[in-house]
């Protein structure tokens, strides 16, 4: 078992200084959250503040048009996550007073938020004891149990970790740990983990198959962006922040000008995501 005393220690010593740690605001905490799932930390810390001077909060962003939300989200990538959060605002202005809901199931009801930002915002804006579980973290639980896990048992180990009145600073804490020293790959600085005298991974000599690999929540890395079919929505989607295009135009902007038939597909999947909008031939972001 993992003692939280080294790890809190740790975590007062080395503590990366992240804006989204310096606020309690529920709903930067799930901005900061949702951004942070599939964007990297500096860019993220970037982007932040100009997200929440233009959507301080779910009411000025449930009123503004879906298209200022995704021009907002330009850069960070996954512009579905920008749908989601236009429409998790609608509903806590209708169901919630306008304000982020502390309940799991409230969050988990709203869409775009599943259990590891759900219990992020619990824990990082509202103080409880809950524990979050992402790829930082599944990688830590799979290293020191030795073995792979499973999506529920990877959930029982953490919430059975978190030392109880310290949940904010534990889940951060194996957050930073996961992303500074257990690090994915032949690269972790076991030398520095405070977790190393608990780790049945590293007390074995980090012996292959490393037991994170394939564990629950333990993520494959992204697939490569250039030639995917990512970098065509993403293509679409910037030339419309500039104004609406002629559906016949959609394979140039997606630079797929030979591929009428990859450029209709994809083009559905945007469609069917809410993110572009196609009415009489013509495309635009959506009102
Ligand atoms: N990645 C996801 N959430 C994070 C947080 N709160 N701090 C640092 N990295 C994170």
């Amino acid at each position: 078992m993992v003692e939280a005393g080294p790890v809190l220690e740790w975590f007062e010593a080395n503590a990366r200084d992240l804006p989204w740690r310096r606020t309690r605001d529920p709903w930067a905490i799930l901005v900061s959250e949702l951004m942070l799932q599939q964007t990297q930390v500096s860019r993220v810390v970037d982007r932040l503040p100009r997200f929440l001077r233009r959507f301080p909060g779910p009411p000025v962003c449930a009123g503004a048009p879906l298209a200022a939300v995704i021009d907002e989200w330009s850069g960070l990538g996954y512009n579905r996550r920008a749908v989601s959060l236009h429409r998790a605002a609608a509903c806590m202005v209708a169901e919630h007073d306008g304000r982020v809901p502390d309940g799991l199931a409230q969050l988990l009801a709203l869409p775009g938020v599943g259990p590891y930002t759900a219990r992020a915002v619990r824990v990082f804006a509202f103080g409880l004891d809950d524990a979050v579980v992402d790829t930082n973290v599944a990688r830590i639980l799979a290293r020191t149990q030795g073995r792979s896990l499973k999506p529920a048992e990877a959930q029982r180990a953490a919430d059975a970790m978190v030392p109880a009145g310290s949940g904010w600073h534990w889940n951060q804490a194996l957050l930073d740990v996961g992303a500074t020293l257990c690090r994915p790959g032949t690269e972790p600085d076991c030398g520095r983990c405070p977790c190393r005298t608990a780790c049945q991974w590293a007390l074995a000599g980090c012996p292959k198959p490393d037991p994170a690999v394939g564990s629950a929540g333990v993520s494959g890395g992204q697939s490569t962006f250039v030639g995917s079919d990512r970098q065509g929505r993403g293509r679409l989607v910037r030339t419309l922040r500039g104004g609406p295009v002629a559906v016949s135009d959609a394979s140039a902007a997606m630079g797929w000008s030979d591929d009428p038939r990859r450029t209709e597909r994809v083009l559905a999947t945007l469609i069917a995501d809410g993110l572009v909008a196609l009415e009489d031939g013509v495309l635009a972001l959506p009102a």
